[in-house]
């Protein structure tokens, strides 16, 4: 049986819709829903009701020692996590806290049950200001907010745990996760949303100002150039590192972005011609800590699991527009 934890959340909820569809039913999902949602697991319940759903939390050992006792788990999909990078500068023993000790308690849990296969959420946050681009798995790892750091330990614990124990991981480092559901099964829901997309679309159909932080960057047009990778993408990235792992069972890291960046403007301009609205922008000041571009070097998870991104920026923007307009619909008839 596979755990899946956070799978209540954004990612895990679209990596489960992907095994599931690939007819993987074994499948427990614990979550304390603190950012994820009860929806979600409904959702995926529906679609298969074999899918079973623990609630807890990471942080007490107790709770996820419960759901080992209770199930033959043999495998572990590590989501579960905060990860708002503005957040964890304002507030970082909540970040240290839930990311680190939650991560050491599932890990310790693993390791008391004979579980050694892991694949773990990571981040391009773990490099920090880029020394070069586009960014491989061999660039420094140097964090530059207390979110990275946790990452950044998390891996390490992973290691430790390696050479004491012979637990396998696969660290998969995201760029900026974009998209939902092509179906509208699931989709981002993040309270407060933080990320680029929804928030342009939610200005979009709320007639609303987005806000842009700095147009001053060194980038062609003044703009931060990221690169946003597709969610379903990412969720397909996840069952190849997992067939990797059980056949290889050898530890490794993968970037899991596009090799390419867009530029905010540029995206602003992708949403208009996908929403035909007009969007209004009022620029802010620059945030602290947004370096000018990140983008990734990907090719090391072409090679070893044979992925690669099918999804376009313009794909991204067109489900995520969808599925926002369904949440928005939604919100009108329960009103
Ligand atoms: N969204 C991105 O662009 C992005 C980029 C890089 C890495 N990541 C990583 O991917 C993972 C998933 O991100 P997401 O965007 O889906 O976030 P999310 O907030 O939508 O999902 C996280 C889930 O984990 C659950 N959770 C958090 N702490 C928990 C705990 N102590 N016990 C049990 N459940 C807990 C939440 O309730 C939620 O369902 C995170 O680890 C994040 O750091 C995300």
């Amino acid at each position: 049986m596979i755990l899946f934890t956070g799978a209540a959340g954004y990612i895990g909820s679209h990596t489960v819709l992907n095994f599931l569809d690939k007819g993987f039913t074994d499948i427990v999902i614990f979550d304390n829903l603190e950012t994820g949602h009860i929806e979600t697991i409904q959702t995926l319940q529906n679609i298969c009701g074999n899918v079973k759903f623990e609630k807890g939390d990471l942080r007490n050992i107790s709770d996820i020692e419960q759901v080992f006792q209770k199930y033959k788990i043999n495998f572990v999909i590590h989501f579960a996590a905060f990860a708002f990078v503005e957040e964890s500068m304002k507030n970082p023993s909540k970040y240290y806290r839930n990311n680190i000790l939650g991560t050491l308690n599932l890990l310790d849990t693993m390791v008391k049950y004979g579980v050694k296969k892991i694949i773990f959420s990571s981040t391009c946050a773990t490099y920090g200001e880029p020394k070069y681009t586009p960014i491989d798995e061999n660039h420094p790892q140097s964090p530059i907010n207390p979110y990275g750091f946790t990452k950044l330990a998390a891996e390490k614990m992973m290691d430790s745990f390696d050479t004491a124990f012979g637990l396998k991981s696969i660290k998969l480092r995201y760029f900026n996760a974009e998209g939902a559901d092509k179906q509208k099964r699931t989709g981002e829901q993040h309270m407060p949303e933080t990320h680029l997309i929804p928030n342009i679309l939610k200005a979009a159909l709320n007639n609303e100002t987005f806000k842009m932080y700095g147009d001053d960057y060194n980038t062609p047009d003044g703009t931060c150039i990221r690169d946003y990778i597709n969610v379903e993408d990412l969720a397909e990235a996840h069952r190849l590192a997992y067939i990797y792992l059980e056949k290889e069972n050898k530890s490794n890291v993968f970037n899991l972005g596009t090799n390419n960046g867009y530029s905010i403007k540029e995206v602003i301009q992708a949403c208009q011609e996908i929403t035909g609205q007009q969007i209004n922008v009022h620029i802010e000041q620059r945030r602290q800590g947004d370096p000018a571009k990140l983008y990734s070097d990907s090719n090391k998870a072409k090679e070893i699991l044979g992925w690669y991104p099918k999804n376009s920026l313009k794909d991204s923007i067109k489900t995520a527009f969808e599925y926002e307009k369904l949440q928005q619909s939604r919100k009108i008839s329960m009103n």
